[in-house]
């Protein structure tokens, strides 16, 4: 028989190499932002993170270690006791703020961390409860909605849903309109939403945030070529590819694309060959840039009320409190 583990990895494994087909037959060819973060990815990400033109991650820092308190206020200020429900906690560097500041409040509630990455959860409902003593940590892995549904069937308490890290902006508009309604329906009346946007600022300087002096954001986008070629039995030649980020100031979206720089062929797996032309774009991912505007017309447009938002010192990132109407 097999094991549940290894057949869990397999079926994995054969959604990357469908997904990965997918896109490299369409035209326009793309490739999905969620699959950069193989151990590799996660490497550069954490190190994206400590650039100082990526001031994303700074920005959202500096909501919460000072706003955190606010934050907590908010949230406690009906006297019920809820789940705090993370989608994508990552290891919660910035929601530890908040857990700290809920916690010092004598109201009952448990931490759900959702992550697709099983490492992180196990590693959570381990540190979490070290660090701040009596805390309740439920970790839950797996898909977004799935686990959701999940942490909605274990308790009837009232929701408290956090989706940081400007995290939605990894979709385009669309995408994420319909996140966000799908996120609505599996909530009640009264629920909370503390989601964080990247707000549209300088052009230059969003687009050096994904374009930095050290070739890190490159070598991150360029990872995913290197895990294909490793997990797929692939043939790409990574200096056949150039890292090409794009920033629109009218629609907020910035694009990163990898350029095959010249005319070739790239075999994946056993029977898949795929052509470039030179020049040839494939799309590797969005980072969505709001203005403040355009989130109250996705809360109202997805059956939020807005309700408050914090900003860091610079207005670069908002996080906004939405309730569910
Ligand atoms: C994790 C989606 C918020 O889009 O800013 C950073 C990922 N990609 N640099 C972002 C990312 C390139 C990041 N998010």
């Amino acid at each position: 028989m097999i094991n549940n583990k290894i057949a869990a990895q397999i079926i994995a494994e054969s959604q990357f190499m469908q997904d990965i087909l997918t896109g490299l037959q369409a035209s326009p060819k793309f490739m999905q932002a969620k699959y950069f973060y193989d151990r590799a990815g996660d490497l550069l990400f954490q190190k994206i993170m400590k650039l100082e033109e990526y001031y994303v991650t700074n920005a959202e820092m500096d909501i919460l270690t000072k706003q955190s308190g606010k934050i907590a206020d908010l949230i406690t200020s009906e006297n019920t006791p809820f789940d705090l429900i993370e989608l994508g906690a990552g290891d919660a560097t910035k929601s530890i703020h908040l857990l700290k500041e809920l916690s010092n409040r004598k109201l009952e509630f448990s931490y759900m961390p959702i992550d697709i990455s099983a490492g992180i959860i196990s590693q959570l409902e381990d540190h979490l409860p070290k660090t701040l003593p009596g805390l309740s940590v439920i970790g839950l892995n797996g898909d977004y909605f799935e686990m959701l549904e999940k942490g909605t069937t274990l308790s009837s308490r009232r929701k408290v849903v956090l989706f940081m890290g400007a995290n939605i902006g990894n979709m385009d508009v669309a995408e994420a309109e319909d996140f966000c309604s799908t996120l609505r329906a599996s909530l009640t009346k009264g629920d909370i939403l503390i989601i964080g946007f990247d707000l549209k600022k300088d052009p230059k300087q969003i687009l050096a945030a994904y374009n930095d002096s050290h070739g890190i954001t490159a070598a991150f986008n360029l990872n995913l070529l290197t895990r294909i070629n490793r997990e797929l039995n692939a043939d790409f030649k990574l200096e056949a590819f150039e890292h090409y980020p794009f920033y629109d100031p009218e629609s907020g979206a910035c694009k990163s694309y990898l350029i095959s720089l010249k005319s070739q062929e790239v075999r994946i797996g056993e029977e898949a060959l795929i052509h470039f032309e030179a020049y040839e774009p494939v799309y590797m991912e969005i980072s969505q840039k709001y203005s403040l505007q355009d989130i109250e017309e996705m809360a109202i447009a997805t059956g939020f009320q807005f309700n408050q938002r914090f900003f860091d010192e610079h207005n670069y990132f908002v996080d906004a409190i939405w309730t569910v109407v």
